[in-house]
């Protein structure tokens, strides 16, 4: 190990120039540690390559010598995916300097990017083009279009544009033996056999590496509403996503569950933000948007939350009359895993079900998690629209996080097979990373992960490419 490290550091150091590989503990710890402090590894060194060469060289390098790589964008996974092992034998490589905006093609309608521009700088690139690029999540100030791909993304506005799957038309590719696979076409049709870069969204790192992507742009929403509706129960919550489904088509863009004990903990973490209708178990975000400037979006969803609130579906809600009072709701929703953050450690569940299901599921979970884990709180919000809930638990406020943690297991079993009794998913948006790789040999049909297997080995044959990850 030690003949071989010289030479491929020095390799390595003359492909991405001095600056850009780093080796001291100092300048490596950002890199190893995960967004929520989970997982702590180790690595050889961080390398920064500037363009897709650069990460050619770089990979071919590494597999010369046989050493694995972990790619990593913004870091700001949930799922332990762009974390290095502890080992310390891995080279991180950081996609974060491939960060140019390429092309934007107008009458195509789409944005050709690097994998590490920020996501909240691809949306800004397709707004100054007058268009929009609707992924939105909490992270997406750091987390990068690689991340976002690689980890098939969700977030906030899925019910009306889908996950990053749906949003990409092209890929560039790093290939595990350095090769570079080029398919920037951006064609919205092209069926000339297997769909190949799909293979490479949400692998996670473990087949390729991202280097650029060519994206989906949208018309720019010119009307746009916001409301927050207060509700009995969560069978209430389904009632009005209905209604609102009936009353706005596909300009309803999300409709985001929050339970009061989020915005308990939210608060009490950011005493700053309002409470904005206090007193009820259940809360839903709602957001509307509409190309069309003269729309009349705001007020058909007054009548329509007007008329939930008439049938009692709804017992309260508030709509935003300014921009910065949407914001402000917005802030209160996607502060809440940071306000988990600082809360402490908490098991955390990313599920999906059918829509239908998650009344049922929220029932029969509470009832086997309070007798398994008397006072456990629930912090339960989520994209309710898709179906998917992230299902966090916290430790008794008598018991100490760390002991609550060692019951990772046991909550888990709990969590994912009624999941499972349900015909869920144990993973929605977060992906697998080395959090729920266990679950998915549980969980996922034998078969599948065979074929999962097969394709990992076809492409990455030597397992170089973020080995320990996913499979
Ligand atoms: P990283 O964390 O750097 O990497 C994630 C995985 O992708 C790793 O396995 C890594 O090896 C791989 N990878 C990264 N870049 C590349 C590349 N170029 N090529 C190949 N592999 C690569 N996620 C959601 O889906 N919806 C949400 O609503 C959401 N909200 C969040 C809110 C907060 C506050 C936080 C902290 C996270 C949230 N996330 C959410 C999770 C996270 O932001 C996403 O998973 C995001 O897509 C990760 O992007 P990243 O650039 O940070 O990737
Ligand atoms: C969200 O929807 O806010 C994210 O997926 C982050 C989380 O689950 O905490
Ligand atoms: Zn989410």
């Amino acid at each position: 190990m030690a003949e071989s490290a010289a030479p491929l550091l020095s390799t390595l150091r003359a492909i991405v120039g001095e600056a850009n590989m780093l080796t001291s503990d100092a300048d490596v710890a950002p890199y190893v540690t995960d967004w929520r402090d989970r997982y702590h590894g180790h690595a050889r060194a961080v390398v920064r390559p500037g363009t897709t060469a650069e990460v050619a060289a770089v990979v071919r390098c590494c597999a010369e010598h046989d050493v694995p790589i972990v790619p990593q964008g913004g870091n700001t996974g949930l799922c332990g995916g762009a974390t290095p092992h502890e080992s310390g034998g891995e080279i991180v490589v950081s996609l974060s300097r491939l960060a140019r905006v390429r092309a934007i093609d107008a009458a195509n309608a789409t944005l050709t990017i690097e994998a590490g521009v920020p996501l909240a700088r691809a949306q800004q690139a397709a707004d100054e083009a007058g268009f929009f690029f609707p992924l939105s999540l909490g992270a997406e100030g750091s987390a990068t279009i690689g991340g976002n791909l690689s980890t098939n993304a969700g977030g906030t506005a899925v019910l009306r544009y889908g996950n990053a799957r749906e949003l990409v038309l092209g890929l560039e590719v790093v290939l595990a033996d350095g090769r570079i696979w080029e398919s920037l076409k951006g064609l919205r049709k092209d069926n000339t056999g297997y769909d190949v870069k799909q293979l490479f969204v949400g692998s996670e790192g473990t087949l390729g590496i991202i280097t650029a992507a060519v994206l989906k742009l949208f018309p720019k929403p010119q009307t746009s509403a916001t409301a927050f509706a207060a509700l009995a129960d969560v069978d209430a919550a389904l009632a009005l996503l209905g209604l609102l489904r009936q009353a706005l088509g596909d300009r309803l863009t999300g409709f985001e569950l929050v339970s009061r004990y989020c915005i308990e903990l939210t608060r009490k973490e950011f005493p700053a933000f309002a409470d904005p209708l206090p007193g009820y178990p259940w809360y839903a975000l709602i957001q509307g948007e509409d190309p069309a400037s003269e729309s009349p979006l705001s007020a058909q969803l007054e009548i329509a939350l007007g008329a939930a609130i008439e049938q009692q579906t709804a017992r309260d809600a508030t709509i935003a009359h300014s921009t910065a009072q949407a914001d402000a709701l917005w802030a209160l929703r996607e502060h809440i895993t940071e306000a988990q953050r600082r809360d402490g450690p908490n098991i955390k569940h990313d599920i999906s079900l059918p829509v239908s299901r998650i009344p049922e599921f929220l029932r029969n979970a509470r009832a086997r998690l309070d007798a398994a884990f008397p006072g456990v709180r629930y912090v339960t919000f989520g994209h309710l629209g898709d179906g998917n809930l992230h299902y966090n638990l916290s430790a008794p406020e008598a018991v100490a996080p760390t002991a609550f943690i060692a019951e990772t297991s046991r909550a888990n079993r709990i969590v994912y097979d009624l999941v499972a009794e349900l015909g869920g998913s144990f993973s929605a948006e977060h992906g697998i990373g080395q959090l729920k790789r266990d679950e998915l040999s549980r969980y996922k049909p034998a078969l599948e992960v065979e074929l999962m297997r097969a394709i990992k080995h076809a492409l990455d044959p030597a397992g170089l490419l973020n080995p320990g990850k996913v499979v």
